[in-house]
């Protein structure tokens, strides 16, 4: 072989040299998607205990703040938690942006076989797109605000940031976009990478998306009403804005023994 056909073939082996940086993004954001979405479950459900009363919240903040472990409030794990799901989620948000519609041009070519299409994934995927770019935005407000104010959560100091602090409105954007914004990526993940896939590849897909609109509809549920009983707390709350809540006597004694 000539030294040019050999320089020739070594070009050509180095162009089709496989890339595994795109399937390694992908993962990177599928991992970060799931870590986020199953998060989001966990904060939902620890966030609406407000319904189940004052203390019951009450209790739960001071669980993480560490006080039931060091029999002492320490608000900075809080923090630090906030900043490592602040980090994931800026991540996520850096990986996923590749596949937004680069130009005006490419949005439109989108919307057309949207349409033509009428396929519901596609469609899903559209909708994901554009809660995932409101959640750019809302999503860091309120990860910078808890994060910063570690020390102000509770069953009052909540409901005077939703009440009083206007976060009301910021929060119900917030809690739509992220409820379909994290079932539908879950779907997708579902899809993508075949977890509980069975026989009948038709059957799962009808599977997922039943599970999808109840995951869905539970969560953006228990979402409201829980936003709803800040509300009213907060309403109630506003003549004493900066007072926090004391928990009922037996709270009371049960930190008092571990102190
Ligand atoms: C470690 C991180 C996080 C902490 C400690 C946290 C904490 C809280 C707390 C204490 C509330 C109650 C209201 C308040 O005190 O202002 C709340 C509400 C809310 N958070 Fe988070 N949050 C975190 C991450 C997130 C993320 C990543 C999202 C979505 C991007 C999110 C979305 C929401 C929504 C939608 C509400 C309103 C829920 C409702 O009232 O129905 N949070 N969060």
């Amino acid at each position: 072989m000539s030294e040019l056909e050999k320089s020739e073939s070594e070009s050509g082996s180095r162009r089709h040299k496989f890339d595994p940086m795109p399937a390694k993004l992908d993962f990177v954001q599928s991992a970060t998607g799931l870590f986020l979405a199953l998060f989001m479950w966990g904060h939902m459900l620890f966030v609406s205990t407000i319904l189940l009363g004052n203390d019951a919240m009450y209790t739960v903040t001071k669980f993480f703040e560490g006080e039931y472990i060091f029999g002492k409030s320490y608000p900075a794990i809080v923090t630090i938690s906030v900043a490592i799901v602040f980090a994931i989620f800026i991540l996520h948000a850096l990986v996923a942006m590749r596949k937004f519609p680069g130009s005006y041009r490419e949005y439109r070519i989108y919307k057309q076989h949207m349409k033509q299409m009428k396929h519901s994934d596609t469609t899903l995927w559209f909708y994901q797109i554009m809660t995932g770019f409101v959640m750019f935005f809302l999503g860091s407000v309120h990860l910078y605000i808890i994060m910063t104010n570690s020390g102000d959560i509770g069953p009052y100091a909540s409901a005077d940031r939703v009440v009083s602090q206007w976060m009301a409105p910021l929060y119900l954007l917030l809690l739509l976009a992220v409820e379909f914004h994290g079932s539908i990526g879950l779907y997708r993940l579902m899809m993508k990478w075949g977890w509980l896939e069975g026989k009948d590849p038709k059957a799962s897909r009808k599977r997922y998306k039943r599970a999808k609109y109840i995951i869905t509809a539970f969560f953006l549920t228990l979402g409201l009403l829980t936003l709803a009983a800040y509300i009213k707390i907060g309403i109630a709350h506003q003549d004493k804005v900066g007072e926090r809540y004391t928990p009922t006597a037996s709270i009371q004694q049960y930190e008092g023994g571990i102190a």
